[in-house]
This record gives structure tokens, sequence and C-alpha cells, in this order.
């Protein structure tokens, strides 16, 4: 029995939804609401009447079945009432061109640089390491002299820095977050500090003046270069692939000793060399080394208990690499079709 009527509700709101559909002008829809919905003889109103000779242990679940279906078709009705008008005032040359593509609603994403260093954050927050932040309005101390920088080093030269005024400058690199942890937290200390850093460079197709970094430094008792080989390993096998092979260079930063630039076998060519690596089958990815005492000394911790090691890398770099983008002004010039192919 209530298989039968709702069957039969089905039946009837087909029908009504294909008549309204179908009618071309409003007396039509007038006599199809009336059909259906009309007080006297609608077919649905008909049953929503007839309720209460039902048995009372169906009656709720057809009741409600019988109102769904009288609201559908009234929604149905009003929404083809506004089609119609909206038909009537327009000016008609001919049927609708029904073979023009739909209009796709425009989808936003996430930019390339900021999926890399979601990415990589991800990886690191796996390992341990919590994110920090800091100013890009940055103080000579901590940008530099905290980082066993003195100020003639050629890296604070004007020509290198943008200062704001006095020696309040905008951050050359995401460093001073090393300084700004260490001077608040004690050991041990696993951080992470991605954001924007900013040089006096003029933009062409491997520099732009403002770009990211990310930030790493972990400080204990104990910590050797065997864990900075092995943490950077780990993050290489995961964003780049398990093939990967990892390279240090001796090199020299300030603020590290030793310290090394870390390079990757190329990610195009797996390192038997191409364009891409110039045909080193090596890529360059960010600078590292152990946290030089000078600087330990500089934010109060005893060089004599604690070692660490710090890297920097460039995400705006690693996206370059990782995507092979010809020219990193690509990432800035807002054009939706380069950055479609992102999505
Ligand atoms: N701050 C360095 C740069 O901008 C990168 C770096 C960070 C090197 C930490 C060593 C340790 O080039």
């Amino acid at each position: 029995m209530i298989e039968s009527l709702l069957k039969g509700l089905a039946v009837l709101e087909r029908e009504a939804l294909d008549a309204v559909a179908t009618a071309g002008d409003a007396d039509t829809l007038e006599q199809v609401r009336i059909l259906y919905l009309g007080r006297k003889d609608g077919k649905v109103s008909a049953i929503l009447r007839a309720l209460a000779e039902l048995d009372p242990e169906i009656r709720p679940r057809v009741g409600s079945e019988a109102n769904r279906v009288r609201d559908v078709i009234r929604d149905a009705l009003e929404r083809r009432t506004t089609e119609l008008t909206a038909l009537a005032g327009r000016p008609r040359e001919g049927p609708d061109d029904l073979t023009l593509p739909g209009r796709a609603r425009w989808v936003g994403g996430l930019h390339p640089v900021t999926r890399v260093i979601d990415e990589i954050c991800r990886i690191f927050a796996s390992l341990g390491f919590t994110r920090a932040r800091g100013p890009e309005a940055e103080t000579e101390w901590y940008n530099f002299v905290a980082l066993n920088t003195p100020l003639d080093h050629p890296a604070a030269d004007m020509q290198a820095t943008l200062y704001l005024s006095g020696n309040i400058l905008l951050r050359s690199h995401t460093s001073p977050v090393q300084v700004r942890v260490m001077e608040r937290h004690q050991p041990p200390i696993r951080i992470l500090a991605p954001g924007m850093v900013y040089r006096r460079d003029a933009p062409d197709a491997s520099h732009l003046p403002a770009f990211s970094q990310i930030e790493g430094l972990a400080v204990d008792g104990g910590v050797t270069f065997v864990d900075l080989k092995a943490v950077l390993g780990e993050f290489a096998h995961r964003f780049f692939g398990p093939e990967t092979r990892v390279r240090f260079r001796p090199s020299f930063f300030p603020f590290t000793e030793p310290s090394a630039e870390v390079d990757v076998s190329c990610i195009i060519c797996g390192g038997s060399g191409c364009a891409a690596c110039k045909g080193t089958g090596w890529m360059e990815i960010m600078g590292a080394g152990m946290v030089d005492p000078a600087v330990f000394e500089a934010v109060g911790y005893d060089p004599q208990r604690y070692t660490g090691y710090a890297f920097g890398m460039g995400p705006h770099r690693i996206a370059l690499l990782k995507y092979g983008i010809p020219d990193i002004r690509l990432f800035h010039e807002n054009d939706v079709r380069f950055l479609e192919q992102f999505r």
C-alpha cells in the first residue's frame, strides 16, 4: 500500500516537472499549476487532502513525501515563471544556440611558490620542526651583528641591502629569526622560519629584489654535522624523490662554521647533465652549516654546552627547479595563463 502510494507520487512529480519545463508561456504554466496544485482539483492537493483517511501508521511517511513533491513543483513553477519573464523581455532573433560552451566559473588556486613553501614546511613539521616568524623590517643587530657579520662586511653594504632609515632595513635573509628565537627560548630548539627577504638586486631571469626564504635551526647538546646531513638528506628524498642524491660543498657564511652549499642531483636529468643543471648534474638548493659559537655568544647561549645547525633555502628558486621554469619574474607577473598551470 505505502509502496504504491509513494510510487504514484513519484510519477506525479516527474509528470508535473516535465509539464513545467515544456510550458512555453505564462498561460500554459498557470494551467499546469491548476492541474497539480489547484486548491479544488489539483492532483497533489487531492492526495494531501486524502491523507486524513490514511492508516496512521503510514500517514507521516506519505504526508511528508506529498509535502515535498508539492514544494518541488511549486519551486519549479516559480523558476520557470522567472525564466519566461526574462525570455519575454529579451529581443530574440532565433532559437538559443545550445551548442555554445557553458560559462565555467573561475576557480583560484595557490601560487606555485606558496605550494612549495607549504610542502617544505609539512616535511620539516613531520621531522619535529615548528614554524617561527620574525619581522621583515629588521635592525642591523638581528640581520648582521648578532649573526657574526660586522657592518663593514660586504653583505651589510648599502649596495646589497635595502635600508629604510637609520639602522632599520628590510631583512636580507631569514637568518635573523634564528637570533630572535634563541633570545627567547632555551634549547632544545628546532624551528623552520619561512618568509620574504629583500635585496638591492635588479630583477632579471634569476633575481628578484623581493623573494622567499626558509630558515631552519636546530640547537641542543651534542648536535653534529651528521644530524644536519641526515635531516637534509631525508628532506631531499621526500621533496625531490627517493632517487635524489645530496652533496655538501665547502662554503662560507659568517654565522656558520663549517659552512656548506647543499646541492641535489639534478631533478630533471637525474645527474647525467642537461640544460637545467648546465651539464653539471647538480642543482644548488641551499646554504647550511654548524651554528658559529659567536652567534651563541650573541644570544647568551653557552657554546661549550650547545651545538646546532642552520640552513637557508629559497622556495622561489626551488620552485624554478622543480617546475623547470626559465624566468623567476614569471612568478610575479600575475599572468593567469602561467599561474593556471600549477592548480
Ligand atoms: N642566510 C644565508 C643566505 O641568505 C643562508 C644560510 C642560512 C646559510 C643558514 C647558512 C645557514 O644566503
